[in-house]
């Protein structure tokens, strides 16, 4: 497995195998590397001739210093694990080769972007659309692999490469959760065994508006008993529910047959978490 750090480099290195005909795929990644992402790699893995995981702490993305400082790095576990999964080279640029000179670019992502994390994460999607433009610039990737568990970090990626005609697919892959249901995350490593309990209630929360919403409870009415159902949860802080449509991200505001997406931000220990679910009302 290779390691590169500059971009220059994986450039002219990926290049080559297009060059020769090979199917390039990528996994972008911050690392501390869980389940989740080696579900992403294992399938990316399948399907392509070489496959580039990126890790890379994108700081334009994060909105508060303090969880930038904070955010776990665990690179040489993540590489020992990426050799075990065949990846064939491990993308590790530093801040200054990622951006030599601060981006004045910003990428805005419409209004598609003004809701639930775009609302609550000033910047934070611009900082995305940046990193993620210039990870597919640098990885001459054919495919790109993201989580539904940020659905809409893919929607919103998914929509870019559509609208700018990047040479780019974009896959979306299911969510992967630990056995009590939360969906995992690098954030969940700085939580303590009672805040790993406290979190999997976000999900709990989740799965009983699901049933609500199945029973033919309106928007408003499943939104509500979530919102109740945190309330009643010690040290669980929600920051947003929302219902809204799984392709475009606008508000479910009546009752409908389509699927819908149930998304839910919330604090525990400090710590912001975020999941959804998709709900279906036959
Ligand atoms: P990161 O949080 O490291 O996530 C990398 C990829 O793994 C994302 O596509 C995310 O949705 C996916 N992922 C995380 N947890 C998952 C889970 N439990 N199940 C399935 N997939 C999961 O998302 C980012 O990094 C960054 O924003 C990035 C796209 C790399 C740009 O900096």
């Amino acid at each position: 497995m290779e390691v590169i750090k500059h971009p220059n480099d994986i450039f002219r290195y990926t290049e080559d195998l297009k060059s020769n005909g090979k199917k390039i795929g990528l996994v972008p990644t911050m690392g501390a590397l869980h389940q989740g992402h080696f579900s992403l790699v294992r399938q990316a893995r399948a399907a392509n001739d070489f496959l580039v995981v990126s890790i890379f702490v994108n700081p334009l993305q994060f909105n508060n210093s303090q969880d930038l400082t904070n955010y776990p790095r665990t690179l040489t576990d993540d590489l020992g694990q990426l050799e075990k999964l065949g990846v064939d080279l491990v993308y590790t640029p530093e801040v200054e080769h990622m951006y030599p000179t601060s981006p004045e670019v910003q990428v805005d992502f419409g209004r598609m972007a003004h809701v639930m994390e775009g609302a609550f994460r000033p910047g934070h999607f611009s900082g995305v659309g940046v990193v993620v433009s210039k990870l597919f610039h640098h990885t001459n990737a054919h495919r790109a692999y993201f989580g539904l568990k940020d659905l809409q970090q893919f929607l919103l990626i998914r929509r870019m490469v559509a609208d700018l005609s990047f040479p780019v697919e974009v896959i979306g892959l299911p969510i992967v959760r630990e056995p009590s249901g939360l969906a995992m995350s690098s954030r969940n490593k700085r939580l303590t065994p009672q805040g790993l309990e406290i979190a999997s209630k976000l999900h709990e929360g989740l799965v009983m508006g699901k049933s609500l919403w199945e029973q033919g409870r309106s928007p408003n009415e499943t939104k509500t008993a979530i919102n109740d159902f945190y309330k009643g949860q010690k040290g669980l802080e929600a920051e947003y529910v929302e219902l809204v449509d799984p392709d475009d991200l606008s508000e479910i505001t009546e009752n409908h047959s389509q699927p819908v997406a149930l998304c839910v931000a919330g604090y525990v220990e400090g710590i912001r978490l975020i999941d959804n679910l998709y709900l279906r009302q036959d």
